[in-house]
């Protein structure tokens, strides 16, 4: 059964079911560069970051359960500061409820607001086809390829896209 998500700001109360949705990823290891062996502490802190950082989570209408987690941050500070940069992971058993969408939605508009004017993906891997096609449907577009800049634990060294959208 498919019901309605929210999209609220995350609280340090959400951060076991942030953890569910996270672990699988990270310790799948093949869309971020994190250690696959990060630990839970570890992914917090890098996360659940303070302002400037904004933390949101889709939550099930429903249950309220976290069904993914999204962060924007500057890409760099100071003179860098007005360009944001983002990051997503959907559950797995939340896959193809538009989810991701939602998230990607939100910090756009979250991210407009905020006075930032553009929005700069550093590392999305080639292989990401998910995550390339949904990006690129949003308006972004991939400004270059850093040739075998990811250890994908499958697939061996594949490209890292460089993507980018004005707010
Ligand atoms: C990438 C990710 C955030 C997408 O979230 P999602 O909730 O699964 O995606 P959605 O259901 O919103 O689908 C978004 C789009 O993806 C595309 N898509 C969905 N399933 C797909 C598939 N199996 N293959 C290719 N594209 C697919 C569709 O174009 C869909 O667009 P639509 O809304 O018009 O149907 C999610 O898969 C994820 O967390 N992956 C692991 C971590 C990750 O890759 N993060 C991003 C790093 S750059």
């Amino acid at each position: 059964m498919s019901t309605s998500t929210r999209v609220r700001e995350a609280t340090a109360d959400d951060w076991s079911g942030i953890w569910r949705v996270l672990e699988p990823a990270l310790r799948a290891g093949e869309t971020y560069t994190y250690p696959r062996d990060i630990t839970e502490d570890e992914a917090r802190t890098a996360w659940m970051l303070p302002v400037p950082a904004r933390v949101l989570v889709a939550v099930d209408d429903v249950t309220g359960e976290v069904l993914g987690i999204a962060k924007y941050l500057p890409n760099h500070p100071g003179a860098g500061a007005h360009v944001a940069n983002a990051s997503f992971v959907v559950g797995q058993e939340a896959a193809g409820r538009r989810v991701g969408r939602a998230l990607a939605e939100a910090v756009l508009e979250g991210a407009k607001a905020d006075g930032y004017r553009a929005m700069q993906f550093n590392a999305v891997v080639e292989t990401n086809e998910r995550a390339v096609r949904l990006w690129r449907s949003l308006g972004f577009e991939v400004l270059a390829t850093v040739p075998e800049a990811f250890d994908h634990p499958a697939r061996g060294l594949v490209g890292l896209h460089v993507m980018h959208r004005v707010l």
